[in-house]
């Protein structure tokens, strides 16, 4: 393994588990991970074709336009305060049960998330997760105005941390996140939780775990 000397962490999806709100979708509807499913799938979209078009908006906005579209899709007749409370969900998204340890067992190289969260997204979720201890950057897409897998994002991390991205272990759990970090440079670790194939994007993660417990140290 070539030398890592920091690590840069994808939040949502690999840090948190953003189908944590799905409790909150519980009194909407009979199935609220279709709901959480129709609502990530969007949001991310969103992100794809808005940083496409050069209409940025933050992640908030993107979040709450694709709630509203996964609602509608679904047809749940949801009330202004049903939004607050999905929404307010994701301030507050639970950590997978690893990765307090994970993150402590990697202290003593900076430890940084790199996120299309909007920052008041991201201080608000590493406090309430507890996780603030364990980082020692949040660097959010916002600073650039575009979004994953943009390399002005991937950038955003050597910048952060003084460190170049071959000497920075990228670890996410989206496969699209880790060909994008890979593609600018990064070594890159897939955090492959749901088990999925790899993307046909041309490059490949040069680790594939299953928890962060995993990590190489
Ligand atoms: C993140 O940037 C990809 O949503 C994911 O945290």
């Amino acid at each position: 393994m070539a030398s890592v000397r920091g690590y840069v962490f994808d939040a949502y999806g690999t840090l948190f588990d953003v189908h944590a709100v799905v409790e909150a979708g519980r009194a909407l509807t009979g199935d609220p991970m279709a709901l959480s499913l129709a609502w990530r799938q969007k949001q991310l979209e969103y992100t794809w074709l808005r940083a496409l078009m050069g209409r940025y908006e933050d992640f908030w906005t993107v979040t709450e336009d694709a709630l509203r579209w996964a609602l509608a899709r679904l047809g749940l007749p949801a009330g202004e305060s049903d939004v607050r409370s999905l929404m307010d969900a994701y301030l507050s998204l639970a950590c997978f049960p690893e990765v307090p340890a994970a993150l402590a067992a990697l202290r003593g190289r900076p430890r940084a998330i790199l996120s299309n969260g909007a920052p008041t997204m991201l201080a608000a979720a590493v406090a309430s997760s507890g996780l603030a201890e364990h980082l020692d950057h949040v660097l959010s897409v916002d600073a650039v105005k575009t979004y994953k897998p943009s390399p002005k994002v991937y950038a955003l991390g050597p910048d952060a941390l003084g460190i170049p991205a071959g000497d920075l272990l990228f670890v996410s759990s989206n496969a699209w996140d880790v060909a994008g970090a890979k593609s600018f440079g990064y070594q890159v670790a897939w955090c492959n939780r749901t088990n999925a194939p790899a993307e046909n994007l041309g490059v490949k993660a040069d680790y594939v775990i299953r928890s962060l417990t995993d990590l190489p140290q």
